[in-house]
């Protein structure tokens, strides 16, 4: 099979022949038909993670596919049956092992490329918006770097919790997406000032700040809260991370809540599953609406995240081998 391998961080990814893996007990041999590429895939790969994977590795964090084979002790899953999963690695290839405990399998309503691109992002919001930062219907939800992966997913996700939602991004053509998604209003957030029209659209102050962008924009969107606000920290794509005065936090009874949805996930095995269960019912019945990712060939997975690192992927990307 085909494999995309890192051999050194920040060096150019290269497309190798590697042996078929076999399934051992209790996992499956899936054939990997979309593998959504995630922010944290690139930065995996410039060995800027918390983590460095030893080298060389083959990234790719989350797939969907056919089971193409099962090992022993696997009852649940049948050669041919769709599945997606967390593989945390190995997902850029044309076959990759997966534990059956980690498959789920894909309602018949979702594409291949819907179904490679969900866990991450929508687990992320799900867990972030109702878990961590308590919205409930009526509230007001601002959603920074809302046209990527885990930014689209928090419009989806917090309108289906019945909040009001504004979505922040950097140019026309990403907003138009995200209010093609839902978003009841939008903020070019390099031109306008954030803290300013967000307290206007939001009667004096948004309930919830939905934030993978961090930088410069999480103080302004931090002062935009209104009184019990809830500034969800979810990451740092903008590249800096910003040091927050903590009199913002105390005044209106605010609270900054970290979200680490990745260390949640690894130690809650069966809530994660159940909360994953939930997100593809809701995805079933129309109540969620996953983008189709830009598609990219595993040749091309070197442009893919650097199209991802220069912003230039409105919404989610994923990889069809
Ligand atoms: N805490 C958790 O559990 C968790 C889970 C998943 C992801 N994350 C984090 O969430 C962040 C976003 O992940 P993602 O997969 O959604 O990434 P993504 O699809 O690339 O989206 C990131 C968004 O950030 C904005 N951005 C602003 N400045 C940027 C810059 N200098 N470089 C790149 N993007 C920039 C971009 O939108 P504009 O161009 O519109 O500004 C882009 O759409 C990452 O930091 C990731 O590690 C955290």
């Amino acid at each position: 099979m085909r494999a995309i391998v890192c051999r050194e961080f920040g060096a150019p990814l290269t497309l190798e022949e590697q042996p078929d893996p076999r399934p051992g007990a209790g996992q499956l041999l899936v054939e990997v038909a979309a593998a959504g590429l995630n922010y944290v895939d690139a930065l995996f790969v410039r060995g800027e993670y918390q983590i460095k994977p030893p080298l060389p590795f083959v990234p790719g964090s989350e797939i969907a596919g056919a089971v193409a084979a099962v090992g022993e002790d696997v009852g649940e899953f049948e050669p041919g049956g769709r599945v997606l999963a967390m593989t945390g690695m190995g997902g850029f290839a044309e076959k990759v092992l997966v534990t059956a405990a980690a498959a789920v399998r894909v309602p018949a309503g979702l594409t291949d490329g819907q179904a490679g691109a969900f866990v991450q992002s929508y687990s992320t919001a799900l867990f972030a918006l109702r878990e961590r930062g308590r919205l409930r219907a009526g509230e007001s939800l601002l959603v920074l770097g809302a046209a990527g992966g885990v930014g689209r997913a928090a419009i989806d996700v917090g309108k289906a919790l019945g909040a009001r939602v504004i979505a922040a991004a950097s140019t026309d053509e990403k907003l138009a997406a995200c209010r093609a998604l839902g978003a009841d209003e939008c903020i070019r957030y390099g031109d306008e000032d954030l803290k300013t029209r967000t307290r206007e659209l939001s009667n004096g102050g948004v309930d919830v700040v939905f934030d993978p962008v961090g930088d410069a924009f999480a103080e302004p969107a931090l002062r935009a809260t209104g009184v019990g606000g809830r500034h969800l920290v979810i990451g740092f794509a903008g590249g800096s991370i910003p040091k927050i005065p903590l009199n913002q936090v105390l005044l209106r009874n605010r609270s900054v809540v970290g979200v680490d949805w990745g260390a949640w996930m690894l130690r809650n095995g069966a809530p994660q599953r159940a909360l994953l269960e939930e997100l593809l019912g809701w995805a079933s019945e129309g109540r969620l609406h996953p983008s189709e990712p830009a598609r990219y060939s595993l040749e091309d997975a070197q442009r893919a995240v650097d199209d991802l690192l220069h912003r230039r992927i409105n919404g989610k990307a994923a990889l069809f081998p």
